[in-house]
Order: C-alpha cells, then structure tokens, then sequence
C-alpha cells in the first residue's frame, strides 16, 4: 500500500464558525502533516520527521492544506454554455441551455465534456459535486463511467423532464421512472458514485412525471434528490400558472413527497416565510449560487434570513448559469451578494462552507470536507501567493482570517497549487484518468 505525509500547514474545520475569531471551530497546525494509506487519512498532526518510515514525504510548505472543495449544485453539460449573452433565466434556457443540451444523446460526446469537465474541477480544487446531467440516461452513463475512471466521489443524475423543452430534450413519465431507475440500481453506492433523482423544475415536469419522481425517492430514499426553487420571478409565475393547486413553488415538490434531507434545492432565493418554514422542518437543503444568480441577474440569497429560520445551505457554483468552476470564486461573489443584502460573510465561514458545511449538506461528513482520520484523502493544497497581486497583499496579512480571505477574493485555479482525489495528485499529471487502475 502506497503511504504518504503531505506537509505543509494544516486546517481543517471541525464544526460551524460561530464568528470572526472562533479558534475552537478549526483544527490548525502551522508545520503539520496528513499522512495518507489506501486513499484514506490516517492520521493528521505536526509533522515529525521520524514519524511514517517508508512513506514519501510530499512538502507543500508553505501552503495550506485543506479538503478538496464541494460543490453541491452544477450541469456538466453546460461547459460550452458558461459565458452565454445577455438572457435572464427563461431565455437563457431556451436559447442557449436546451440546444446544447440535446448534444448529449451523442454517448461519445457526452464523455469528451464529461472527462473535462472532473478535469477541470479537479483543477479548481473541488473534489466532489452534485452534478445535473441531460435528459439523456447516456448522459448519465458517461458521467458515472469518466468518475469512476478519476475515483472522484461524485453525485449525479439523469434529469427528469417531459414538457417545455425541444423534442430532443423530452422524456416521458415511464421513461424517466424506468431510466433513472436503471441507473441507480447500476451505479448508487458503486463504488464512490451516488445517485441524485433529478426532476428538473415544476416547469418542465408534468404532475404525472412528478408522481415519478416521488415514487423513486420512497423506493430508493438513501438517494438524493436535487432540482432547483424559486431561482427567478418569471420561473415562479410560470410555476404558479402551471401548477394552480400549490400554495407555493414549495408546496409543488412537497406535494410529490420531494422534500428531506438528502432534497438539495437549487438557488431558494424568493421564499415565502412559508416555504421557509417547511424547508426547515424537512430538513431540506437550500442551495445558494451567488456566481449564476448575479449572472442571471435572478436575485439576492437570504442567508441571514435562512439561517434565522433553521434551514440548512449549501452553497455551490451552478456552472454554466455560474461563471466560475472555481468554489474560491464562488465564496467571493457570495461575499458579495450578502454584502449587497447588509449580511456579512466572514473568511472562516466561507472555508467552512466550502468544505465540511457543504459536506454536511449532502449528509457526508464522516467521508469528506475534512482531514479527520478516517476520512477519504480528497484535499486542496492552496498557494496565497499563487500570482504577482496576491504575493504583494500576503505582505500585509496578519491572520489565518486574513489570508482565507485574500484566498477567496483574489484566488481562483492558480491558487489550487495540486488536488489530491482519493490519496493521489491530480492536478499536476498529464490526465487524471490515465492514472487509475
Ligand atoms: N432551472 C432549470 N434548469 C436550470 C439550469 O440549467 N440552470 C439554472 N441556473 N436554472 C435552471
Ligand atoms: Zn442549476
């Protein structure tokens, strides 16, 4: 078994931030090491040059070490979406989102983008995510089939949609039902891939497709389930026309049994005091993706608002109505949007979210989003010095907080100096997916 220390400075959280200085929510170890067998963390502590014979040393100094980054909310099939022009939600789906889309009946295309797209979060430092994939169960297939290949511990699914799409983007109830079926029972809990049931939203699922959809999570409830709420206005009148029982968009999923722990909704961004109400007491998952909602020009997320209501977040890229691949991006937009709504993210927040909050959120946080023993050895190994700009603000830190929050605001890929996936470097080898096996 191949044994390694990774040294370098430590930190990993070990529970929520409860404010700017908390020192007791994280582990930090200034000369410190994570020593790595069999893809998993064995131990973490000050690095000790007699300690772990026979394994190799990999000196990070002086960066930091910290878990892989987590996404809980993208589209594979949109990376040749990313940076579209000039749409708001709705026209941005139909003019740009759905005809690329229906490229991914096309199996081998759908591997190409697939392959560059763990590639590419790999980079990025993100080591798991919570992936759409197109209507297409091929879509699905080569998503599952190009993680595999990385080891990288991915959440994904087939999206369920059959109305207000292109021919070639439908399904129909039975075929979502029998497809996605199919696919969980092939590829949840193979190996590190889990299945996400994944209706699309209120507006391109018929009641019927829903009645599906809720029979797939009361016959597989250890899978997740993600789709996206009240992203946009115009989304939710249509929702509303769509759906005229509902007392609200919220009220849709509950009312196919959509809601739960293991329910990750997309951008919650126009919630009644209501919805919020009932995502608190069903445990479900508010998804906030501040790089496509600004981009979309779709709203500002209520984290305070949330937070003060119990309910539990995640916070995400959704590339390509995103803008950025990159988790450290997507914290400073955040910062962002909640400075635009008077809220205040602080540095060890973000981190946290970033890694064991997001873990949390997809209810893995005794596998990932920390370095705690036991835990898989997915990591990111950060640079703050990463260009000319951030190598002149470095001067003037003084604190942890102070550098995690240069990280954030001035980092993206070039700051991720390598990824680890499942104990092995990823980002400074010719293809990742040559290396497995
Ligand atoms: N709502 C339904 N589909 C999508 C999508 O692909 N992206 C975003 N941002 N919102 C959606
Ligand atoms: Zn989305």
């Amino acid at each position: 078994m191949t044994e390694t220390i990774l040294r370098g400075r430590v930190l990993s959280f070990r529970s929520e931030p409860a404010h700017y200085d908390d020192m007791d929510s994280f582990l930090y170890i200034e000369d410190g090491a994570v020593h790595i067998a069999g893809g998993k963390i064995v131990s973490v502590g000050a690095f000790d040059p007699k300690a772990g014979e026979g394994a190799t040393v990999v000196d990070h100094r002086p960066h930091l070490i910290v878990p892989g980054f987590i996404d809980t909310h993208a589209h594979f099939p949109q990376m040749q979406v990313i940076a579209s022009w000039g749409a708001t939600l709705l026209d941005w789906l139909e003019k740009y989102t759905f005809p690329e889309e229906t490229r991914f009946s096309d199996p081998e295309h759908a591997a190409t983008i697939a392959g560059h797209f763990l590639d590419t979060l790999a980079a990025h430092g993100t080591t798991t995510a919570a992936v759409y994939c197109t209507v297409h169960p091929q879509s699905a297939e080569a998503f599952f089939t190009e993680a595999e290949r990385r080891n990288m511990a991915m959440i994904a699914g087939k999206v369920m949609m059959d109305r207000n799409a292109p021919k070639g983007l439908l399904d129909t109830p039975e075929s979502s039902y029998d497809d996605s079926k199919a696919l969980i029972g092939k590829w949840h809990g193979r190996g590190r891939a889990l299945y996400a049931i994944t209706p699309r939203f209120a507006i391109t699922s018929t009641p019927e497709q829903l009645e599906m959809a809720e029979a797939l999570v009361r016959e597989h409830p250890d899978c997740y389930l993600q789709t996206h709420l009240s992203e946009n206005k115009a989304e939710i009148e249509l929702t509303r026309q769509l759906y005229p029982g509902a007392r609200d968009y919220f009220d849709v999923y509950e009312s196919y049994g959509l809601l739960g722990a293991k329910s990750l909704f997309g951008h919650a961004i126009h919630l009644t005091k209501r919805e919020q109400k009932r995502m608190a007491e069903t445990d479900s998952v508010a998804v906030f993706c501040p790089t496509s909602n600004l981009f979309l020009g779709s709203g500002l997320y209520d984290e305070a608002g949330l937070r003060a209501d119990g309910v539990r977040r995640a916070i995400a890229t959704d590339v390509g109505g995103g803008t950025n691949y990159s988790m450290l991006r997507t914290l400073d937009e955040g910062y962002k949007v909640l400075a635009l709504r008077g809220q205040r993210m602080d540095p060890l927040h973000s981190f946290y979210w970033a890694t064991l909050g997001n873990a949390h959120a997809l209810s893995l946080e005794d596998r990932i989003g920390t370095l705690a023993p036991g835990s898989n050895a997915d990591i990111a190994v950060l640079d703050s010095r990463a260009t000319p700009v951030m190598a002149l603000r470095m001067e003037r830190v003084k604190s942890l907080q102070e550098e995690l929050f240069l990280l954030q605001t001035l980092g993206d890929d070039r700051a991720v100096a390598e990824t680890y996936v499942d104990g092995r470097p990823v980002k400074n080898c010719a293809s990742s997916a040559d290396r497995s096996g």
